[in-house]
């Protein structure tokens, strides 16, 4: 079978694991575990060389320099940007996005202009697009989707005007698994010289990236869900943008020159990097890449889909358990979202929880599209490198459990 062929065995690399062998963690779309190298690395940054980057002229700056460039040049390699003058530490997908509202959206929009997201987007790419257009008056129009979750982009040519400046939406849907096909859709943009933004939180971490393929603006993701360590992101962005763009904090670091009636700014990508940033993370991050570059990415994405193909069959022989989302492995991530009759997610995540078996319930960051699909919630699990079908079958096992209690 095409799935057993694909399936990796890590769980040994993961200490969260190995110390909580009964755990069955489904929920890697809220946060991926951390496999030994990253933690070792961040624990070696801290014992050993645990000094500010970018200032000092002694041996332990200059190492803790060399260790936060090049994790920098770890990314640049892993989404294959052209230039490490295109990746900027954040410190989350979430910040990513919002320096392009703060930063290209208030200097390039004017009022009613028009950006273009999605149903499925995560609260994160419309929350500050929201903020923006009440700061500036421009406008927000919506992609819709299918009952099974797939966008409607043949929507797309009359959404478009001459007044639309950006397409942002995510590149898999966090609260579905929906992979966006995305080729089309940018080639429209440029088209007619928007841009496109692609918040990539749930597919730089679960399958092969290639931003010059993409052909995208900007690109944003978070170290935590690629198994890094929580409080960095990137934010990917063409450079002749960035040269554009103005910075959005000031402070150390981020300048050339400072006085009392000016500043000028650092090259990129420092000019937005203001204040020590997060070097022990970045340094983790680069670790989470080394890990997840000698596995492959392609390997990745098969064990993952392979994981989904069993998952999805299984669940399916559940009496009352509806699926949202495409149900077909090759059009989704490692994600499901799902509902039982007559149990509420919560209760499903709760029961499950006693079993040992970690579940996300609830909106999932994207109440927008619980409104759509007319559900207040759903239960979601999402798989890392680490799951096996043996968790699936916990899951099962676990879900029957649910609907003994409940009776259904
Ligand atoms: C699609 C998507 N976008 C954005 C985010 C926000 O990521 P962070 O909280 O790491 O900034 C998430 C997190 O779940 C997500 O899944």
């Amino acid at each position: 079978m095409a799935a057993a062929t694909a399936l990796l065995n890590l769980k040994k690399d993961f200490p969260l694991l190995v110390n909580e062998p009964t755990l069955v963690y489904l929920d890697s779309a809220s946060t991926a575990l951390k496999p030994r190298a990253v933690i070792e690395a961040v624990e070696e940054y801290y014992t050993n060389y645990s000094a500010n980057v970018h200032r000092g002229l002694y041996d332990l700056s200059e190492r803790a320099t060399a260790a936060y460039e090049g994790a920098r040049e770890k990314v640049r390699t892993f989404i294959h940007a052209g230039s490490s003058r295109e990746i900027i530490f954040t410190s989350g997908t979430t910040a990513s996005i919002n320096l392009v509202a703060l930063s290209w959206g208030r200097s390039m929009l004017k009022r009613d202009d028009e950006i273009i997201l999605s149903i499925l987007d995560h609260h994160s790419n419309i929350v500050p697009w929201q903020l923006l257009a009440k700061d500036i008056g421009c406008k927000l129009k919506f992609i819709d989707c299918d009952s099974k979750g797939r966008l409607k982009l043949d929507q797309l040519s009359k959404l478009l005007s001459r007044r639309t400046k950006l397409i942002a939406l995510s590149h898999v849907s966090n609260a579905l698994g929906t992979i966006n096909q995305l080729t089309t859709l940018t080639q429209k943009a440029h088209a007619i010289g928007a841009k496109v933004l692609i918040d990539a939180a749930q597919s730089v971490p679960h399958m092969p990236l290639n931003v010059e393929h993409l052909n995208c603006d900007f690109l944003a993701f978070s170290g935590h869900k690629l198994g890094g360590p929580t409080g960095i992101g990137v934010l990917y962005a063409k450079e002749e943008l960035l040269k554009q763009m103005p910075p959005v904090f000031g402070g150390g670091d981020m300048i050339r020159e400072v006085h009392t009636d000016h500043s000028s700014w650092n090259d990129l990508p420092w000019k937005f990097e203001a204040g020590t940033p997060p070097i022990a993370q970045a340094i983790g991050l680069g670790a989470a890449i080394d890990y997840y570059a000698k596995i492959g990415m392609s390997k990745v994405r098969a064990h993952e889909h392979a994981l989904t193909e069993y998952a999805l069959k299984k669940l399916a022989e559940l009496p009352g358990l509806t699926i949202y989302g495409p149900a077909d492995a090759a059009e989704q991530s490692g994600v499901i979202s799902f509902t039982l009759e007559g149990v509420h997610p919560h209760d499903i995540s709760s029961l499950l929880n006693e079993e040992k078996i970690a579940i996300r319930a609830g909106h999932h960051c994207c109440m927008p599209l619980m409104d759509r699909l007319k559900i207040p919630a759903t239960a979601r699990v999402s798989f890392g490198v680490y799951n096996s079908t043996e968790d699936i079958d916990r899951l099962i096992e676990g879900l029957k459990k649910v609907q003994k209690i409940f009776k259904v």
